[in-house]
């Protein structure tokens, strides 16, 4: 959690650093902070709430300074306050620390530090960072900064700035993500590629257990026992463009116009000759017989789907787990099984804790990522990337379509490696995939007016319910999460066939029901249970296909969607019209769409 960011070079600091924490703003926004060094000073800038409560604040007492260190952050521990808002000072106010992860022995370490007479100001287990290293500073800053790390456990990224040392900074990584950029007389550093736009032409990722020292022209990089390693720089491939919300009000709201357009580039990455890849994952998909899947949140709902897919099309037992429950079993490694992570951002701290148990238990992994050069891309046996660009928005919409996409392809691919999928059907499979590009465009554009019209009647309604069957299960569990993590709404989903054996009791007239009723092999069965919510007298809007008199007759509101060639596809296009419900519900309930209260993009603390 939380965002880090560092610029030394010859523009004003603080500008460029409100530029990168902008863009970093997904991984927390409760407060953050600034610490520019200027004239063998420390000088602090801090807001409690959104960043431009900092932007004012500097705005009204700038900082001239061509180094500092910046923040945004998702308290774990101390309210989200100024006070607990990074940076953090040393006693003296002479060292200052941004740090994104946990400290796990910041307890004993406070205790012991303030029995030196160090003088805490914050609740955070951060703060116990630069007191620490304050006590071990004699002029050589990657020297006390070693001896410091020696002394932490837990997981950590973080970067110090030093009243003494105008033109340096230094940061260290264990666990949390950390990137140095490197522009034109220029460095700067961060826990995201965005935030390094425009000013860095390249990216280095630092590694676990790695320190970087750094001024405007030359970086240094060492173990943390003190073993030089050479720098590694590679050209930052993304633009400016893709972090930016082109003619939308929100991130949200592109991300979810792009889907088509991803959907397209992603299957295409999987083609060669207009035949599926052999994905290169270092392993025989032949001899693979049971599948975990781990996730959280969104990408939990499409592990779901991943299931279905497999067992449908290959025939392989799948296993569908929470990584945070995961983490904590004693998982069977037996030969043949295959573990995969689902992560958009590669970075979720449970589904890593689960890949490295995996692996500690030989068992092989693939990452099945967003961010290819994130952890979790990095610690897997294999990668599959979801080419579906930079993810702004915190609630997932195009990554979540994509990871769908994905799965059904690599079903197909493990289908064919087990002789499962003849010519003719993985040629059949490949159209019906590519027609969901043409199909998603056109059920957006032809949902949005039906949408808005509902979400305008139901914006005030306290409480949703979901419901859907086989692959329109998770389709409900998923535009449930939507609404409840942008507008705050009460929801859930449930298996449609389930509701009656209890939440039923919720209907009533006030109760808005949304139906996923495709028209696959439940559409008679959702039928029914549709009825049995009318006869409640619940509000009932159904997702289905324009034209269909049955659903017209037993719903309030339709909303549209195009039918996919191939039943499994349908999830993709059914969950459109709810990523734009929860969209337009949270607009008129005055909701920040892209920073949702209490979330964070990545979770990167357990
Ligand atoms: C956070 C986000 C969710 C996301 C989940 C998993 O909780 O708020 O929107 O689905 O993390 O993220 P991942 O990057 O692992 O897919």
């Amino acid at each position: 959690m939380c965002g880090i960011a560092g610029y030394i070079g010859h523009k004003i600091a603080d500008q460029v650093l409100i530029v990168a924490l902008e863009r970093l703003k997904y991984r927390g926004y409760d407060s953050a902070g600034m610490a520019v060094v200027r004239d063998g000073e420390i000088h602090l800038r801090k807001a409690a709430g959104k960043l431009k409560n900092l932007s004012e604040r500097i705005e009204a007492q700038p900082v001239v300074g061509r180094c500092g260190i910046a923040h945004t952050r998702w308290a774990t521990h101390g309210a989200p306050t100024e006070t607990n808002c990074h940076p953090h000072l040393s006693t003296d106010g002479r060292i200052a620390v941004v740090h994104n992860g946990i400290i796990e022995n910041h307890e004993v370490l406070r205790r012991e530090l303030k029995d030196q007479g160090c003088i805490f100001a914050s609740e955070t287990d951060t703060e116990v960072i630069p007191h620490l290293i304050s006590t071990l500073y004699d002029g050589d800053p990657v020297a006390a900064v070693r001896a410091a790390i020696a002394r932490l456990d837990g997981q950590f990224a973080f970067a110090v700035v030093f009243a003494d040392q105008a033109d340096r900074i230094v940061a260290a990584r264990k666990g949390s993500p950390l990137l140095v950029g490197r522009g034109k007389k220029e460095m700067l550093l961060a826990s995201d590629v965005p935030a390094l736009l425009p000013h860095a032409q390249e990216v280095m990722f630092l590694e676990d257990g790695h320190i970087a020292d750094f001024n405007a022209d030359e970086v240094r990089i060492c173990s943390f026992d003190g073993a030089a390693v050479a720098p590694r720089f590679k050209p930052i491939e993304i633009s400016a463009d893709a972090v930016s919300k082109g003619d939308h009000d929100s991130f949200m709201s592109k991300e979810i116009s792009e889907q088509p357009e991803v959907l397209l580039r992603l299957i295409e990455s999987r083609l060669r000759a207009g035949r599926l890849v052999e994905p290169d994952l270092g392993l025989d998909l032949a001899e693979v017989n049971h599948i975990v899947f781990l996730a959280c949140g969104t990408s939990w709902h499409a592990a779901l789907l991943g299931k279905r897919f497999l067992e449908h099309l290959a025939r392989v037992h799948v296993e569908v787990d929470i990584s945070s429950e995961y983490r904590y079993r004693n998982p069977i490694a037996s030969g043949g099984t295959l573990v995969v992570a689902i992560s958009q951002s590669g970075e979720t701290a449970d589904t890593l804790a689960g890949l490295r148990l995996a692996r500690a238990k030989f068992i092989p992994v693939v990452g099945l990522v967003n961010v290819v050069t994130s952890t979790i891309a990095r610690e897997s046996n294999g990668v599959m990337p979801l080419m579906a660009g930079p993810e702004i928005g915190v609630a997932s919409t195009k990554a979540y379509t994509a990871q769908i996409m994905a799965l059904y392809l690599f079903a197909l691919q493990v289908a064919r490696a087990k002789g499962l999928l003849s010519q003719p059907e993985e040629a059949r499979a490949i159209v019906s995939a590519r027609a969901i590009v043409e199909h998603a465009a056109r059920t957006l554009a032809e949902c949005e007016d039906p949408v808005a019209e509902a979400a305008d009647i139901f914006t005030s309604a306290d409480a949703t319910v979901f419901l859907g069957r086989g692959g329109e299960h998770p389709t409900a569990l998923e535009g449930a999460l939507k609404l409840k993590e942008i507008a705050y709404v009460h929801a859930i989903g449930y298996p449609a066939g389930e509701f009656k054996h209890g939440p039923i009791a919720l209907v009533t007239r006030q109760l808005p029901v949304i139906c996923i009723v495709p028209r696959d092999a439940m559409y008679e069965k959702m039928l029914s249970n549709l009825q049995e919510v009318r006869a409640r007298s619940g509000r009932i809007i159904t997702v289905g296909q324009a034209g269909d008199r049955s659903l017209a007759d037993l719903s309030d509101h339709v909303f549209p969607v195009r039918m996919a060639p191939d039943d499994l596809l349908q999830p993709i296009l059914s969950i459109l019209p709810l990523q734009r419900y929860a969209y337009h519900v949270a607009r008129r309930r005055d909701c920040d769409v892209d920073q949702p209260r209490n979330l964070a993009k990545s979770v990167t603390v357990e």
